[in-house]
C-alpha cells in the first residue's frame, strides 16, 4: 500500500516553534516530504510566515503584522515560550525558500487572506516564487477561494488547492469545475459519502489537515489520500514505515 506524502504543518511544529526556520529545518532533517506554512504581508509589503494576523500568540509582542515593518517585526521573539529556541525570529518567505533550497521538499503555501485580504499578496507571492525558481515545488492553498483563482490567473502553471472545513456539498465537483489541482479538507471531511471516489474520478489530489493521531494517520493511508499535513512528521514516518 502506498503511504501518503508527509507535510509538516507549520513546519515540525510538534517539536519546535510553529512557522519558524528551526521548525522547517527540523522537518527536512526528520525526512518529511514537504512543509505547510502560512503567509501574511507586513506594513512594508514583505511576505512573512505566521499563522495569525496578530503576533500576540506566538511572540513576545502584540498587534497586527500589517501594522509593523519587517525591521520592527524582527525585534520580537517568536520562540513561543520554548526556551530551547529563544531568540527565534519571524521568517520571511524568501528566507524559507533559501533554507529549503538544498532539500527536495515541497512547500504548501497557505495564503491567510481570510479575515483581511492583503491587497497585492497574490501578486507578491507569485513574483517571489517565480524569482526563486520554486514554482514546480510549491502548492498554493487558501480558505479564501478568490485568492486561489487569482493565483491561477496570475500563474496558470501554479499548483493550487482549496482549503475548507465543515460539510460543504459536492466539493470534488466544485474543485473540478474551478480547475484546481487539489482539495485540502479537514480530516473529518473524509467521511462524506463517496468522497475519495469522486476526487479520484475528477483527478483531484486530497491533502488532509491536521492529522496527528496514529488512528487518523492510518485512516488516511487506508483511504489513499495524497498527503497528510501533520505537526509530527517524525511520528508519521515511523507509523508509515512499519
Ligand atoms: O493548510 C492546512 C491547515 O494549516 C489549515 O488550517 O488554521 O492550521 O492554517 P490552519
Ligand atoms: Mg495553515
Amino acid at each position: 500500500m502506498n503511504s501518503p506524502l508527509i507535510w509538516a504543518h507549520r513546519g515540525a511544529s510538534g517539536y519546535a516553534p510553529e512557522n519558524t526556520l528551526p521548525a522547517f529545518k527540523l522537518a527536512a532533517d526528520m525526512g518529511a516530504d514537504g512543509v505547510e506554512l502560512d503567509v501574511q504581508l507586513t506594513k512594508d509589503n514583505v511576505i512573512v510566515v505566521c499563522h495569525d494576523e496578530r503576533i500576540d500568540r506566538t511572540s513576545n509582542g502584540a498587534g497586527f503584522i500589517r501594522d509593523y515593518t519587517l525591521k520592527e517585526l524582527k525585534e520580537f521573539d517568536f520562540s513561543n515560550g520554548n526556551g530551547a529556541f529563544e531568540g527565534t525570529k519571524i521568517p520571511t518567505m524568501e528566507e524559507v525558500f533559501d533554507l529549503l533550497e538544498p532539500t527536495g521538499l515541497t512547500i504548501n503555501i497557505e495564503l491567510k487572506t481570510g479575515e483581511y485580504f492583503y491587497p497585492g499578496l497574490e501578486e507578491a507571492i507569485v513574483d517571489l516564487t517565480r524569482k526563486k525558481g520554486w514554482m514546480d515545488r510549491v502548492i498554493f492553498s487558501s480558505f479564501n477561494h478568490y485568492s486561489i483563482i487569482k493565483i491561477k490567473e496570475l500563474a496558470p502553471e501554479a499548483k493550487v488547492g482549496f482549503l475548507y472545513a465543515d460539510g460543504t456539498l459536492n466539493m470534488p465537483g466544485y474543485a473540478a469545475e474551478n480547475q484546481v489541482d487539489a482539495l485540502h479538507p479537514a480530516f473529518y471531511n473524509l467521511q462524506y459519502p463517496d468522497y475519495m471516489a469522486d476526487c479520484n474520478m475528477f483527478d483531484i489530489d486530497v491533502n488532509v489537515w491536521t492529522v496527528n493521531s496514529e488512528k487518523d494517520l492510518l485512516t488516511c493511508r487506508d483511504m489513499g489520500v495524497n498527503a497528510v499535513i501533520t505537526n509530527y512528521p517524525k511520528k508519521a514516518i515511523e507509523i508509515y514505515s512499519r
